[in-house]
């Protein structure tokens, strides 16, 4: 485990996978953001495996925090971002391979109408499938704006090290790398402020 990433409370009885990671952005010498305090509702196993929706509260997320929770199997990534990164955002466009999220098959269409770029319904907060488009690696988050190996001029972002893709703070990916489209940002809706579930369209119900 990194030193940035913290284990969450873990109840008893139903098995949890619930973490959150820290990564402060853009405030150096911030040190550690404190961890808040996340509760979920996982469904028990079998519903799980029948791709039951997953309920989480994230009221006490902070910026540049991601929470990790299960669904379907996969690893689903709920960030806070920043200003600043939002701000960095519509500056990449022309690195990447789908800006305005034209490829219907990695969002859900009321995500790419509320926001093509940011790619998510509230701004500030990021919702992805944590798997690379390439081959099914699970990228590294590498949240701050600061110069990487990878990129001098890196704004924030997700860094695959299986075949060095890249995908910017709202999942899209970069030219010129082997993963050919942007993360999947999966069905959800917010059930009020500081609630979200994840699996379900909030147009139709349905997980679809
Ligand atoms: S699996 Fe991510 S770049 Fe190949």
């Amino acid at each position: 485990m990194a030193n940035d990433e913290v284990q969450a409370p873990v109840n008893t009885g139903r098995r949890r996978f619930l973490t959150a990671t820290t990564a402060v952005v853009g405030a150096v010498g911030a040190g550690f953001a404190a961890v808040p305090f996340i509760k979920s509702w996982n469904p028990s196993a079998r519903a799980k495996l029948a791709g039951a929706p997953v309920t989480a509260d994230i009221s006490a997320l902070q910026e540049g925090q991601r929470l990790i929770l299960e669904w379907r199997g996969q690893p689903i990534w709920i960030v806070k971002r920043s200003k600043a990164v939002l701000d960095a955002l519509p500056t990449l466009d022309g690195h990447l391979r789908d800006p305005k999220s034209e490829n219907a098959d990695q969002q859900p269409e009321y995500v790419r109408q509320a926001n093509p770029e940011l790619r998510s319904l509230k701004p500030e907060i990021s919702v992805l499938v944590g798997l690379c488009t390439h081959l099914g690696c699970s990228p590294e988050m590498a949240a701050e704006i600061k110069p990487e190996p990878y990129d001098p001029d890196w704004k924030g972002g997700y860094f695959c090290p299986c075949h060095k893709s890249r995908f910017d703070m709202a999942g899209r990916v970069f030219q010129g790398v082997p993963a050919p489209t942007n993360l999947v940002v999966p069905p959800h809706h917010y059930v009020d402020d500081g609630t979200i579930v994840i699996g379900v369209d909030p147009s139709n119900g349905t997980g679809a």
